[in-house]
């Protein structure tokens, strides 16, 4: 058993989508979030920088005495993983595009990916698509410009809905029948995706699987935490914390959100 937070980060409030999940599932948990929002997009940096930012976010949650930490954001997931998980001895979960079930369940055996150009680039991500790509077409897209709209709040603007137009039509064209969501801001888009996307098109997202890995790896490691009080979640953002707090209003509990330079 162990009471010390789970520690999140993403480069913005996107992982806000995953934290949510992590708070259904184990809400004994306290958790501290970071929204490195400031830096965001990762997904346009070089693989160097993403490291650089990855590190500095978890030493801080090390700092504050976190059990695990998440990284709640493809990009970091795909070029900066490997390396933390050889230089802290904390266990890390990352966020994978959910290219498996969406390929075991097309009829069409077409399958979308809308994830930024990091995430795509990198040989993590590659190596994913390829062992369950069999017999299946993944097509992939940038996102670009869809993260800073997010940031933004922007989520059913017309500059949003005209991007995914943009993005998504290609792929419908092509006979796509499964879109997976390989970045965590995009959640936050599937209500106006829905309203774009025909309803035979399944949108697919990793939320809910990474929090029941992060519960599997919680209990392995016997780091659950059993106790009854009411658990508490510490959100920080180094922008303006409206954005942050615009976020999260939906969740109820001890929560608090602040700025903080880092
Ligand atoms: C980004 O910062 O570009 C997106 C984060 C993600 O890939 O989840």
């Amino acid at each position: 058993m162990s009471s010390k937070p789970i520690g999140i980060f993403d480069s913005g409030v996107g992982g806000t989508s995953i934290w949510k999940e992590i708070q259904n599932l184990l809400p004994n948990e306290d958790t501290i979030y970071l929204a490195d929002s400031k830096n965001a997009p990762y997904g346009e940096k070089s693989q160097e920088e993403i490291l650089r930012l990855s590190i500095k976010n978890t030493e801080l949650l090390l700092e504050r005495g976190c059990k695990i930490i998440v990284v709640a954001c493809n990009t970091a997931t795909t070029n900066a993983i490997t390396n933390l998980r050889a230089q802290y001895s904390v266990p890390f979960i990352g966020i994978e595009p959910a290219i498996k079930p969406a390929a075991l369940q097309s009829k069409s055996k077409t399958v979308g990916v809308l994830a930024t150009k990091g995430t795509l680039a990198s040989s993590l991500f590659n190596s994913t698509s390829e062992n369950h790509a069999n017999g299946i077409r993944i097509i992939e897209q940038e996102g670009t410009g869809l993260v800073p709209l997010i940031e933004g709040g922007k989520v059913a603007s017309e500059e949003t809905i005209g991007l995914l137009n943009t993005y998504v039509n290609p792929m419908l064209e092509e006979g796509m029948d499964h879109l997976v969501l390989g970045c965590t801001h995009y959640p936050y888009l599937i209500p106006t995706l829905k309203s774009i996307l025909p309803a035979h098109v399944k949108i697919i997202d990793s939320g809910e699987a990474v929090a029941r890995q992060v519960k599997v790896i919680l209990e392995k490691n016997n780091l659950l935490n059993t106790s009854k009080d009411i658990a508490r979640h510490q959100l920080y953002t180094n922008i303006n914390p409206g954005v942050l707090q615009s976020f999260v209003e939906d969740v109820e509990g001890n929560l608090s959100v602040q700025r903080l330079d880092f």
